[in-house]
């Protein structure tokens, strides 16, 4: 049976903390850490778009946290800065760990998607950008279904649009809340936990397998 697999885009295959260097020149020392709690920001307006049912694209939650994250830090950025940084994410770099890992997958059959929060041609755009999508067929987005993940009706959109089903339907994400997510709807999981630190929530949900880096999906794939 063929395997399809969805791609978490942004903090799986793309680096979302890619736009560091540039905030060092905007903001020095306090790069890193706002950052992530712009990352932070962006994720916390897509559950409360979703839980609200008060549907905004992704780019508006991108930039609605770019704004809250600066005033809440006391950071003031001019016209042309906030710009700068909003184009910046349509150019964040892929992880490291990305062309390997599709390069291994490339000849084994699977069928590869982006499946992404972001909209169709934003994903298409940064995934580009990144110098990979031409491992991937069709972008799935959530934005034809208008909410977010992990909202159940994300990964059912996912299966229907790929003609796939909990038997043959991958997500392959590093952010546990998608994991979570899709194993709920029972499809199989791919946990990424490149980074150490993150711990996964002790929920009833669990991964079908949890691996250190993209490199190693071919090694799990087909169980
Ligand atoms: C995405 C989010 C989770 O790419 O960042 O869907």
């Amino acid at each position: 049976m063929k395997q399809v697999l969805g791609f978490d885009v942004y903090g799986t295959l793309i680096d979302t903390h890619g736009v560091i260097s540039l905030l060092e020149t905007m903001i020095g020392d306090s790069a890193a850490r706002f950052s992530i709690a712009w990352r932070e920001k962006q994720l916390e307006y897509t559950f409360r778009r979703g839980l609200m049912q008060c549907y905004r694209e992704f780019s508006a939650c991108t930039r609605h946290a770019l704004q809250h994250t600066a005033e809440s830090l006391g950071h003031s950025f001019t016209e042309d800065q906030f710009q700068t940084l909003i184009a910046a994410y349509q150019a964040l770099p892929a992880f490291p760990d990305a062309v390997p890992g599709l390069e291994k997958l490339k000849d084994t059959g699977c069928e590869m998607h982006a499946f992404s929060n972001g909209q169709r041609e934003a994903v298409d755009q940064v995934l580009e950008n990144a110098g990979i999508r031409s491992y991937f067929g069709e972008t799935v987005s959530v934005d034809d279904v208008k909410t977010f993940k992990p909202s159940p009706k994300t990964y059912r959109y996912f299966m229907e649009f790929t003609a796939s089903s909990p038997d043959n339907a991958w997500l392959i994400s590093s952010n546990g809340f998608d994991i979570i997510g899709a194993s709920a709807m029972n499809m199989k999981t791919l946990w990424i936990h490149r980074n150490k630190q993150i711990v996964l929530d002790p929920w009833e949900f669990k991964p079908t397998a949890v691996i250190d880096s993209l490199e190693q999906i071919v090694e799990h794939i087909g169980d």
